[in-house]
């Protein structure tokens, strides 16, 4: 599905972005990097990651799952990966302000670090989800309601800058690796698991299906 493609291309550039951003913050603590540069990742996380991105996957993507292929929208991987859209587009709210502050507090320092530490592994691991959950599981069941494509859109002018300067920043600032991010495939390795989300089987699965798995195992 062409939307799906496009959907993981963006993660791409999205993940290497959000690895700057930390890069980014660590200068800017440290009284380094260019302070405009603070507007212009706030411009690529709302307008490309946010108006653009997460809004293609929940008006086009998440709403086709609701409504042609009879799956939850108040609950299950489709409510928990909104939920996850509105928090960190409060956590870049958070980061307003600070980004292109001159950090005279080291309460300050020390605030603008937790954000975007909490902002880039929320991102990266809501991405993984995606990759290894929604996307694959959801295609599938847009197929079985006879749904192969979805349409695609392509960015406005405010979006494609946003892009551009994204694109500018990952070569600017290299993107800092974090060790100590807990990154996976699957539900148990998505945040939600247990909190806001009983995962794929328990959310999802139609009676067939575990009908389905309980002969699999009798007959092994
Ligand atoms: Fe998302
Ligand atoms: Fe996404």
């Amino acid at each position: 599905m062409r939307l799906i493609e496009d959907l993981r291309a963006e993660h791409e550039l999205i993940e290497r972005v959000v690895g700057s951003l930390r890069t980014f913050v660590t200068a800017r603590t440290a009284g380094q990097g260019d302070p405009a540069d603070g507007a212009r990742f706030l411009a690529f996380f709302r307008h490309f990651a946010g108006t653009f991105h997460h809004d293609k996957e929940e008006a086009v993507f998440f709403k086709a799952l609701a409504e042609q292929a009879e799956l939850p929208a108040h609950r299950g991987p489709i409510a928990a990966l909104t939920g996850d859209h509105q928090r960190m587009g409060a956590l870049l709210d958070g980061m307003e302000g600070l980004l292109d502050g001159p950090h005279e507090t080291p309460e300050a320092r020390q605030r603008l670090q937790n954000l975007a530490i909490d902002y880039s592994r929320s991102l990266w691991r809501h991405i993984d989800a995606e990759n290894s959950v929604i996307f694959p599981e959801g295609q599938e069941r847009l197929r079985r309601f006879h749904v192969r494509e979805l349409p695609s859109r392509p960015m406005t002018d405010l979006e494609r800058a946003a892009r551009d300067a994204g694109l500018a920043l990952a070569a600017a600032y290299p993107p800092q690796h974090d060790a100590e991010v807990h990154r996976g495939d699957g539900c148990v390795a998505c945040p939600s698991y247990g909190a806001t989300c009983d995962g794929l089987e328990r959310e999802w699965w139609t009676d067939l299906e575990w009908e389905d798995m309980w002969e699999r195992m009798s007959s092994d």
